[in-house]
């Protein structure tokens, strides 16, 4: 896995620079640096995520694997250290946090995405302002950088909206009854088909199916490199290898890869095939794919992740043996620069309209001019008079079309009169709706 040039290096240091107060030490770390010193304070960093997402304690091999991964997606780790006298924490830090870039399907272009990780906080210095003093010197950081969105997943429905950040999309969790009343109402048939493969040789299959779903899917996120050991079959849960885990991969009719699923089969009172993640370029590769796994023979439910709008439920003859256990959010979307994330996404209609933002942090603060044609838009600021007024967190939520604008309105987040939000809506919802299955 080629390493990605290191930020610590290339500027970022500026923003996110170390500094000592009383009783604390906030630092970012290098990642490169294999001093002993350094590598326990990298090692002391790693307990701290693990201890706070209440993980056991890394092996030597995951601390190999962590920071392999955490180099190659060029990762800025940063963190604070408690400097009490006794020495007592040693090298791990009170509060964590960390980003890495990749690219957001935005729906009309790929815009780069701040992908905020790794947010900890010890209960010993819980709720004295440093989960936002990291968060809004990071924001600061990747507003200098041009960084247009920022995103990041929420252990918590509560947490961050205060920092301008919305629920972007949702990933629904199935439970379906693959018994003999699971039937599609016509088997995908388009020349292609799924074949068996071994998890370790099948990743550059699978990658390259990832590619072309995140080129073609509305939402789609670029997934940092632990999703390479993790498909390969270890498993950074349990931080070992999964000897339970299977690959099929969907052939398509012009010979290549066009979807895939891993999973495995897990035992109990009743079969149950757990898909680990699903990946599909095209529709039919997606249908496909619940079909190879409706066949497998012994179980007779499979569970796993989909998208919110999901092609399947309407595929069914019987709809009800697809289940939905739960729909929680999953991406969150911080507009940072206004103009450059709107451009990025599509529009509905030919017009033009004035948004009043309101930032708190005052990053994307100010009313821009949305001029739509032919699917695009051109966007900039002005001093117009606003058409309607919404604040940057319910940008965020709007911003991939999970929620429509008339939702929005009617929940009181947008205002305007009828007119100007008809026109909004108009302009800016249409299909298809966003789907983010990145993980981080
Ligand atoms: C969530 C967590 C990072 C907060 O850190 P913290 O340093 O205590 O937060 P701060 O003191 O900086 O609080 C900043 C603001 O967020 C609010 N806040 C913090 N945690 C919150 C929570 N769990 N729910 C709702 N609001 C929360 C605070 O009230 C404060 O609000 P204000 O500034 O508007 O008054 C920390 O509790 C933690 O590590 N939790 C476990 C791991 C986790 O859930 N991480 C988030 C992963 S996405």
């Amino acid at each position: 896995m080629p390493s990605a040039p290191n930020p610590v290096d290339s500027g970022i240091r500026g923003w996110l620079a170390d500094e000592v107060t009383d009783d604390l030490s906030f630092a970012t770390l290098d990642l490169h640096d294999e001093s002993p010193a350094n590598t326990a304070r990298l090692d002391g960093w790693l307990d701290a995520i693990l201890r706070g997402f209440h993980q056991g304690r890394p092996t030597d091999e995951f601390r190999a694997k962590w920071l392999r991964v955490a180099r190659a997606d060029g990762a800025v780790n940063r963190g604070v250290w408690d400097t009490n006298p006794l020495g007592l924490s040693n090298d791990v830090p009170v509060a964590t946090f960390a980003h890495l870039t990749k690219t957001l399907n935005a729906g009309a272009a790929q815009v780069e995405a701040w992908m905020i990780t790794d947010v900890t906080v010890a209960p010993t210095h819980r709720r004295r302002g440093l989960m936002r003093r990291l968060m809004t010197e990071n924001l600061d950081a990747a507003v200098a950088a041009g960084v247009p969105v920022a995103v990041l997943t929420a252990s918590e429905g509560s947490i961050y909206q205060r920092f301008g950040f919305g629920p972007a999309t949702r990933e629904a969790r199935l439970r379906v009854d693959t018994s003999s009343r699971f039937r599609l109402r016509s088997v995908p048939d388009d020349g292609g088909r799924v074949v068996m493969a071994d998890p370790v040789e099948s990743w550059p299959a699978l990658s390259g199916v990832f590619d072309r779903h995140h080129d073609v899917t509305r939402g789609a996120l670029g997934r940092p490199a632990y999703y390479e050991d993790w498909l390969r079959g270890y498993d950074w849960d349990e931080q070992s290898e999964s000897r339970k885990q299977r690959v099929a991969v969907r052939i398509g009719p012009d010979g290549r890869a066009d979807g895939y699923v891993v999973y495995e089969i897990k035992s109990g009172d009743e079969v149950e095939v757990k898909v680990h993640d699903l990946v599909s370029a095209t529709p039919t590769a997606y249908l496909s794919l619940w079909q190879f796994l409706a066949d497998i023979d012994l179980a007779r439910v499979v569970v796993g992740p989909a998208p919110a709008v999901d092609p399947l439920a309407l595929a069914l003859v019987d709809h009800r043996v697809r289940r939905v256990t739960s729909m929680p959010d999953h991406l969150w979307v911080r507009i940072l620069d206004a103009p450059a994330a709107l451009e990025a996404r599509p529009w509905f209609a030919d017009g033009s309209l004035t948004l009043r933002v309101e930032d708190p942090l005052d990053h994307a603060d100010g009313v821009v001019r949305v001029t739509a044609r032919d699917g695009r838009a051109s966007v900039t600021a002005t001093t117009d008079e606003p058409d309607v007024t919404l604040d940057v967190e319910t940008l965020g939520t709007l911003y991939l079309g999970d929620v429509t604008v008339d939702a929005m309105a009617r929940a009181g987040r947008v205002t305007g009169n009828d007119e100007s939000l008809g026109r909004f809506a108009a302009l800016a919802d249409g299909s298809p709706s966003p789907h983010c299955n990145t993980h981080f």
